[in-house]
C-alpha cells in the first residue's frame, strides 16, 4: 500500500490499490458479502468468493465483471453448515498464502422450529460461529504466509443486548431465533477478539479485526442484476428507513476499511459511525462482555471440542 493512501482520510470511494493480494470472501455471492467483494476487487487484489451455490457465485462474478472487466475474481464451494468439507474446499484454493479472509457469511431465521446443520448443531451458531471457527484451522498456514495475513470477522449490533449462555450455546432449551442469532453473532465477536489476543501471545504478524455492517438492508442496496434487484416500489416504501440505516453496498464499507486499512489494528472494531447503524466506517469501543477473558476461553474450549480442532487452530 501506498505511502500516499495513508496521508489522506479513508475515502470509501478511493480504496488503496491491492493489486497481487488475495482476499476470501465467505457469502461473497449475495448481500453485504457481493458488496465487500465487489469494492474489494475494484482494488486490483484477487478475491475468492465462498460461496455454497455455483450458479449464486457465477451470477455474482459476472455483476462484478460487467462493472469492473479486469476483475480478478475467483469461486471456491464453501458450505460452512457442513464442517467435514472445509478442510477439501481449502485445498481446493491451491494457494501459497491468503492476505484476508472476511468471515461474512452469515444465516439469519426469524421463526422456529429450531434447525440443525448435517453436524447436529443448531443452524445460526453452527454456519455463523462453528462454521468459521472450524474454517480458521485450515486457513491458518496460508494467512501466516502473507505478510501481514488478516482475518475480519463481520459481526453485528445484534450482539451488543446477548449475552452467551455458556451451558446452552446449542439453544436446545428455550430456543428463541432473535436471541440465537444475536448470540451466534455475539459468539463470532468473541472469537474475533480473542483469536487476536492468541496471535499476539504467540508472536504471529496475523490480525483478528472485528467489523459490523450497521443496519443493512436490501431494499436500500443499488441493484446488481443478475444477483439482486431492488424495485422503485421497494426503495420508496424504504425511503423512512433510510433515515436510520444504509444499503448492503454502504453495510460493506467497515469491513472493506478492516480489510485494507495499513492502520487497522488486531482486537479492533470498526462499524458505521451514525448510531453504529449507518454511514462511513470509524473504529468504536470494544463492549467489554465481548472481550470478557472467562466466557472467550470456555467458548473457545467448547468451539474446539465441537468442531473437533486442536485448540491453537493452527497458529503457533
Ligand atoms: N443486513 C444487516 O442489517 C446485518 C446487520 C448486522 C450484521 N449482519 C451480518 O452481515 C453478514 C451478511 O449479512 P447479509 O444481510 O448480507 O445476509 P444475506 O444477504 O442473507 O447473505 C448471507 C450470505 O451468507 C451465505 N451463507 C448462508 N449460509 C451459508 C453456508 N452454510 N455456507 C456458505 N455461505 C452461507 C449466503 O449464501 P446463499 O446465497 O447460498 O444463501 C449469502 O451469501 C452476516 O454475517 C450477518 O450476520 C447483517
Amino acid at each position: 500500500m501506498s505511502s500516499a493512501s495513508q496521508s489522506r482520510p479513508w475515502n470509501v470511494q478511493w480504496l488503496p490499490p491491492a493489486e497481487g493480494r488475495i482476499f476470501l470472501v465467505t457469502g461473497g455471492n449475495a448481500g453485504i458479502g457481493y458488496f465487500v467483494a465487489e469494492q474489494l476487487a475494484a482494488t486490483g487484489a484477487v478475491v475468492v468468493l465462498g460461496s455454497r451455490d455455483t450458479a449464486k457465485a457465477a451470477a455474482a462474478m459476472a455483476s462484478i465483471r460487467s462493472r469492473f472487466p479486469g476483475a480478478h475474481l475467483r469461486h471456491l464451494q464453501l458450505d460452512l453448515a457442513d464442517l467435514s468439507s472445509l478442510k477439501t474446499a481449502v485445498d481446493r484454493l491451491g494457494l501459497e498464502h491468503l492476505d484476508a479472509a472476511v468471515y461474512n457469511a452469515g444465516v439469519a431465521l426469524d421463526d422456529p422450529p429450531r434447525r440443525e446443520t448435517e453436524d447436529g448443531h443448531e443452524l445460526m451458531f453452527g454456519t455463523n460461529h462453528l462454521g468459521h471457527f472450524a474454517l480458521t484451522q485450515w486457513l491458518a498456514p496460508l494467512l501466516s504466509a502473507a505478510p501481514t495475513g488478516r482475518i475480519v470477522t463481520v459481526g453485528s449490533f445484534a450482539a451488543r443486548s446477548e449475552r452467551l449462555d455458556l451451558g446452552d450455546l446449542q439453544s436446545t432449551q428455550d430456543y428463541r431465533p432473535k436471541r440465537t442469532y444475536g448470540r451466534s453473532k455475539l459468539a463470532q465477536m468473541c472469537f474475533g477478539f480473542e483469536l487476536d489476543r492468541r496471535l499476539r501471545a504467540v508472536g504471529s504478524a496475523v490480525l483478528s479485526v472485528v467489523a459490523h455492517p450497521g443496519g443493512a438492508l436490501d431494499s436500500l442496496t443499488p441493484s446488481r442484476p443478475p444477483v439482486r434487484v431492488t424495485t422503485p416500489g421497494e426503495r420508496l416504501l424504504a425511503l423512512p428507513a433510510g433515515l436510520l440505516v444504509q444499503g448492503k453496498d454502504a453495510g460493506a464499507w467497515p469491513v472493506v476499511r478492516a480489510v485494507l486499512d495499513s492502520e487497522v489494528q488486531g482486537g479492533q472494531l470498526w462499524g458505521p459511525k451514525v448510531f453504529g447503524l449507518r454511514g462511513t466506517p470509524r473504529r468504536e469501543p470494544v463492549p467489554s462482555h465481548m472481550t470478557d477473558p472467562a466466557a472467550a476461553a470456555r467458548l473457545w474450549a467448547a468451539s474446539s471440542e465441537l468442531v473437533g480442532a486442536d485448540p491453537h487452530l493452527g497458529f503457533r
